[in-house]
């Protein structure tokens, strides 16, 4: 709801209530000593109110901080209430000379027009000398975000601001991390620094950058975004009185906060969803299984793996590409012996004959190699450029590269004529979807990469390709063999006509003028804590003083290089199959990322730790960052997995959004064929999911729609229940189904919290009463997952399973209904083409209620019921045995 009127009234009288305000806040707490100790911060010295806005500039107190350089003296304070339950506040240089996240990036909402009546949820009260504020919730008086007795610091590289949190606060979010979801709230440091951080460690930065956080309380959720992309540290600790914080140290840009007021947890996600942008919705096919490895040394082993997953009789929806493929490991590049195109398209005619797809690697790294896509970037112009004008370059895989510049104004152009040679369906590889890698973005070559020849020598870079396998059989159906006349790689880029003239993703002319004069961008003095040698901020990546050609220097903008990438691949997607939805799946995110891009979880170690560890990240990717299309590599990443615990995994993935499994180089084979017990864990899960597919396509479809979780954390579903909060290992999948899996290595038990309300036992259809206590599932098999309908709920699944989703989506609906506590229960399904951005032609949404023993089913506005897309509800089962079924007739 947008403000209007009654809001702007609402919001000159809060204004007003500053002054009464000022009176009661307290210092509450003195500064810590040191240099910062001696800062006094800024005063109010002239304000402007709008009706439903402020402006008012802050003057420097005394001569300033300068512990980490030059205090910027003049400051301006902007505070609009933007719709009723989000408010706007920044904190920037008077002169607006300073970095902000690019629009292009995170699109802004528009200013709130004249004409709502809605009301505000939140007020914003300041004070004036020193300046601090409060934001707080507007009916209850309770105070939400509190700077009052810290003191504000803006300097030109660092920037400090302090706001008080309740006793043993419940916050999330603040990814990317591998913490438990639930973050500490003591002695605890999250950095912001996008990173290739194999084994995803704990307490360290990760690939990604959200600087989002839900708080929950019982008395409602709130979230508050800091839009900044500069490298920053989030203290959150406890003072020596015991007052719980959360302090922001940031290296750049300013402050701009986006407060969102729930006040449910639902709620606030939504709001996030509105400001950041609804995540797009993906293709059908890619919620079906999907294998992968760093390893498949060539095109017959890539098939061979489909082949024997159709051998084992476990459903395969998705076979992958990791950089085996690649000539000396070039992007966009094919190893002419290894995966000749000949070969290549073969392999894709033989998925896509099974209605299996195929997804290939791309890394933003191109070898400084005489190829055309290096050529076509010198001549594009478009690699990132160092002071003397020439490409920079760093170490990836293929040796010494170069770094595509998104924000040049020719690199979309260049990015998809890339996607259209080498991908053509006629004349390359007729790919379904990308992977893209390695986009912090990420070089081999240690700060300060003074020798990038010889740093790839010493590290083996490229790797001498595997040698030539013979296969070792022939695959039924498949077509023959290597054909010797065919070996020779056909010149990609030859046959595809593309006119870059004609594409231009946003306007890259727009030029931005930064004023970094005297700003040391390689080693500013307030070091976060990157986790590198000495902390550099350019140690394994590209160096943070190189400015793109839109002006921006990549200080600011290292941390939206890889949702920049995930846009123009999204893009160049879209362009080889224009209307059909794109399906990219990244490694590194920043906020908002979700509107382009699914994301996998990173290089996870193959043990329980990281097992247990993959469903706090699912969780705030999806329920709090609007990233749902979320996973972790299945089995486990790097070193060995085993039997056991990749048979929990194959459970486990199958009740996450991106259900994926790969593995490292030189590992043990871990496909799920390999070991009986992972085989009938992975028949079982797949089944089950798939039967739930629809069901759960639906929460992502809403999702798309208005941001509403797909999967939810318990305090989502009960945000009253004391102890949801501390639950962090069962989740919805969807908003019905509870997923608890064993967590424990080699256990077959696990502890579950049912919170006070009626469950039902999905296998057994049992009746379980929750108590808002623990209990202990004793003897879970290691093929099995605990899985619990919610009362009140009506969940429609497929009659059966399939092989693959195109013959899934050919089967009926039966429904589960699951009385809840009242005897009543809800449901909905939403089924499009899977495939169309628009979802195609006809459209079915149907939603059912069940009370007094009866079914009623209703078609949402505008879409039609089942029977018009050519499916019926076969069976209805009430789930507690509390009566039989109907027959699809009597509905
Ligand atoms: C790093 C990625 O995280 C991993 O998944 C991939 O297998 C390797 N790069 C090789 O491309």
């Amino acid at each position: 709801m947008r403000l209007g009127p009654s809001i702007l009234a609402g919001a000159a009288a809060l204004f007003a209530l500053v002054a009464a305000l000022d009176a009661e806040m307290t210092d509450l707490i003195a500064e810590a000593g040191g240099a910062l100790g001696a800062c006094e911060g800024y005063q109010v010295t002239s304000v402007n109110k709008g009706k439903w806005s402020l402006e008012a500039n802050l003057d420097m107190i005394g001569s300033g901080c300068g512990v980490y350089g030059p205090d910027i003296p003049k400051l301006k304070l902007l505070v609009e209430y933007q719709t009723d339950s989000r408010l706007h506040v920044v904190i920037q240089d008077r002169e607006g000379l300073r970095y902000q996240v690019p629009e292009e990036i995170f699109p802004r909402p528009q200013s709130p027009p004249p004409d709502s009546d809605a009301d505000s949820l939140l007020s914003f009260t300041y004070k004036t000398n020193p300046f601090s504020f409060r934001v707080l919730r507007k009916d209850t008086g309770e105070v939400l975000f509190d700077t009052s007795g810290t003191t504000l610091v803006f300097e030109r590289q660092y920037l400090r601001l302090k706001t008080w949190l309740p006793p043993n606060p419940n916050l999330y979010g603040l990814g990317e991390h591998t913490d438990p979801f639930r973050l500490f709230n003591k002695n605890y440091v999250r950095t912001f620094w996008a990173r290739d951080s194999g084994a995803v460690p704990y307490r360290t930065n990760l690939y990604g950058s959200h600087p989002i956080y839900f708080e929950h309380r019982q008395t409602g959720t709130h979230g508050v975004l800091l839009l900044s992309s500069n490298g920053m540290d989030v203290k959150i600790d406890q003072d020596g009185s015991g007052l719980h914080y959360l302090e922001y140290n940031i290296i750049g840009g300013i402050f701009d906060f986006y407060f969102l007021a729930g006040p449910g947890p639902i709620d606030v996600a939504k709001q996030y969803a509105e400001l950041a942008g609804t995540p797009a919705l993906v293709p059908y096919w890619s919620l079906g299984f999907q294998q992968c490895r760093f390893g498949y040394q060539d095109w017959f082993h890539v098939a061979e793996v489909a082949y024997n997953y159709s051998v084992a009789g476990i459903p395969l929806e998705v076979v992958w590409s990791d950089i085996d493929y690649m000539d000396f490991r070039r992007t966009f590049s094919l190893d002419p012996k290894r995966f000749p195109i000949s070969c290549m398209q073969k392999l894709t005619k033989y998925l896509h004959d099974r209605q299996q797809r195929y997804i290939m690697m791309v890394d933003p790294a191109i070898a400084e190699y005489d190829y055309r896509p290096y050529n076509r970037g010198i001549e594009m112009g478009v690699f990132v450029k160092n002071s003397s004008s020439l490409p920079f370059r760093g170490v990836v895989w293929p040796g010494v590269t170069v770094w595509p510049d998104w924000f040049h104004k020719n690199t979309s152009a260049y990015w998809t004529e890339r996607f259209h040679e080498m991908f053509s369906p006629k004349s390359g590889v007729d790919i379904d979807g990308a992977w893209i890698d390695m986009n912090e973005p990420a070089s081999f070559c240690s700060y300060p990469c003074v020798d990038p020849d010889g740093d790839a020598k010493r590290q083996g870079m490229p790797p001498r390709p595997p040698p030539e396998r013979q296969p070792p059989r022939k695959i039924p159906g498949f077509p023959e063999n290597v054909d010797e006349d065919e070996e020779d790689q056909i010149t990609l880029g030859s046959l595809t006509p593309y006119d870059p003239e004609a594409d231009s993703l946003f306007n890259t002319d727009k030029k931005y003028k930064i004023d970094h004069t005297g700003d040391d961008l390689l080693s500013p003095p307030y070091k976060i804590r990157n986790r590198s040698p000495s902390g550099a901020l350019s140690h394994r990546t590209i160096n943070t003083d190189l400015q793109h050609a839109n002006g921006l220097w990549h200080y600011d903008m290292h941390n939206i290089y890889g949702t920049t990438m995930s846009l123009y691949t999204r893009n160049a997607l879209l362009s080889r199959r224009p209307g059909q939805r794109p399906f990219v799946v990244t490694r590194s995110t920043f906020a908002g990322a979700g509107r382009y891009v699914a994301k996998w979880l990173g290089d996870n170690v193959s043990r329980w730790d990281h097992y247990r560890a993959s469903i706090a990240g699912m969780l705030n990717f999806a329920s709090v960052f609007q990233v749902p299309m979320v996973g972790s590599d299945v089995c486990g990443f790097l070193g060995n997995t085993n039997e056991k615990l990749c048979a929990r995994w194959a459970t486990l993935g199958a009740f996450m959004p991106f259900y994926r499994n790969h593995a490292d180089l030189g590992t043990r084979p871990q496909e799920f064929y390999q070991w009986p017990l992972v085989t009938s864990a992975a028949k079982y899960a797949i089944s089950v999911r798939y039967r739930l597919l629809d069901y759960f396509y639906t929460a992502m479809y809403k999702q798309s729609i208005d941001g509403t979780p797909a999967i939810n954390p318990m305090w989502y579903l009960y945000p009253h229940d004391k102890q949801a909060p501390g639950v962090g290992l069962q989740y919805f999948f969807g908003d019905c189904v509870l997923v608890s899996p064993v967590a424990d290595a080699d256990s077959k038990d696990v502890s579950i919290y049912l919170p006070e309300d009626v469950f039902y036992e999905f296998e057994t259809q049992k009746r379980v009463q929750g108590n808002a206590e623990w209990q202990r599932l004793t003897g879970v098999p290691f093929d099995r997952i605990p899985l619990h309908v919610r009362g009140g709920c009506i969940v429609p699944l497929r009659t059966e399973s399939a092989n693959t989703t195109t013959e899934l989506r050919k089967k009926n609906f039966e429904l589960f209904v699951a009385p809840g506590v009242d005897g009543t229960a809800q449901g909905s399904l939403y089924l499009d083409d899977g495939i169309s951005l628009d979802g195609g032609p006809m459209k079915a949404h149907v939603e059912w209620e069940y009370s007094n023993g009866k079914l009623k089913t209703s078609a949402v506005d505008g879409m039609v019921g089942l029977a018009e897309m050519g499916f019926e509800v076969e069976k209805v089962t009430v789930l507690g045995g509390e009566s039989g079924g109907w027959d699809s007739d009597e509905l």
